[in-house]
């Protein structure tokens, strides 16, 4: 089995990328190795793949990854893990400046549905982690209001609980709409 991973040099992507290579044949992307989710020239690498873990996220680069995959995959035996967040419904006293990051995953969740509960044989799955310590989350981390810093650090995963998380996913025989850590 074929796997890529998005974003496989750090945090969730990389414990995947680690976890999953003695199992299976698995490619990852990264800016720093050359693939930016934003490019989508490089989007057709992930298409002679089995499983696609959408991980990085780039503005709406997971949901156009995703669009694109899919129009390839429609009705064929793939899997697609799509990496949303727990956190996507926490609205109140979100900051505006933050709201984007909301808006991209609830629109990557709603294409993800709608190909699990359309298509028989093309899985699409959302994944949604609780916080786990990554540079991405550290970016104005310090911000947060002390309260939320605090509940989300006394709740925090390791990426490899994620990446086993993910792993039961993609061997699951069924189609798992969705599953959602505690945040
Ligand atoms: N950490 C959390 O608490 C948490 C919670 C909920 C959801 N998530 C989601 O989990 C996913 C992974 O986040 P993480 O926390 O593991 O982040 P991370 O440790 O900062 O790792 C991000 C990875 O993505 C790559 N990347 C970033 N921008 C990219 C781009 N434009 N094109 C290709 N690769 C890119 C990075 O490598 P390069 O810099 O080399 O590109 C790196 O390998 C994200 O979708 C995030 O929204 C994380």
């Amino acid at each position: 089995m074929k796997i890529f991973v998005t974003g496989h040099t750090s945090g969730i992507g990389k414990a995947c990328f680690d976890m999953l290579s003695p199992l299976y044949d698995v490619n990852g992307g990264s800016r720093r190795t050359g693939w930016d989710v934003a490019n989508s020239e490089n989007y057709s690498d992930v298409i002679d793949c089995d499983v696609l873990i959408n991980n990085a996220h780039h503005h709406i680069g997971q949901l156009e990854l995703l669009k694109y995959v899919y129009k390839h995959w429609q009705n064929k035996s793939k899997t697609i893990i799509n990496i949303g967040s727990a956190g996507k419904d926490l609205l109140r006293n979100r900051p505006l400046e933050r709201l984007d990051y909301n808006v991209s995953k609830k629109a990557l969740e709603t294409y993800s549905f709608w190909i699990c509960e359309n298509d028989k044989f093309c899985r699409s799955m959302m994944y949604n982690p609780g916080f786990v310590d990554t540079p991405l989350v550290r970016q104005g981390f310090d911000k947060w209001p002390k309260e939320e810093q605090d509940h989300v650090l006394s709740r925090k995963m390791d990426a490899k609980d994620c990446a086993e998380a993910i792993l039961f996913m993609i061997q699951s025989k069924h189609t798992i709409k969705e599953l959602t850590h505690s945040h």
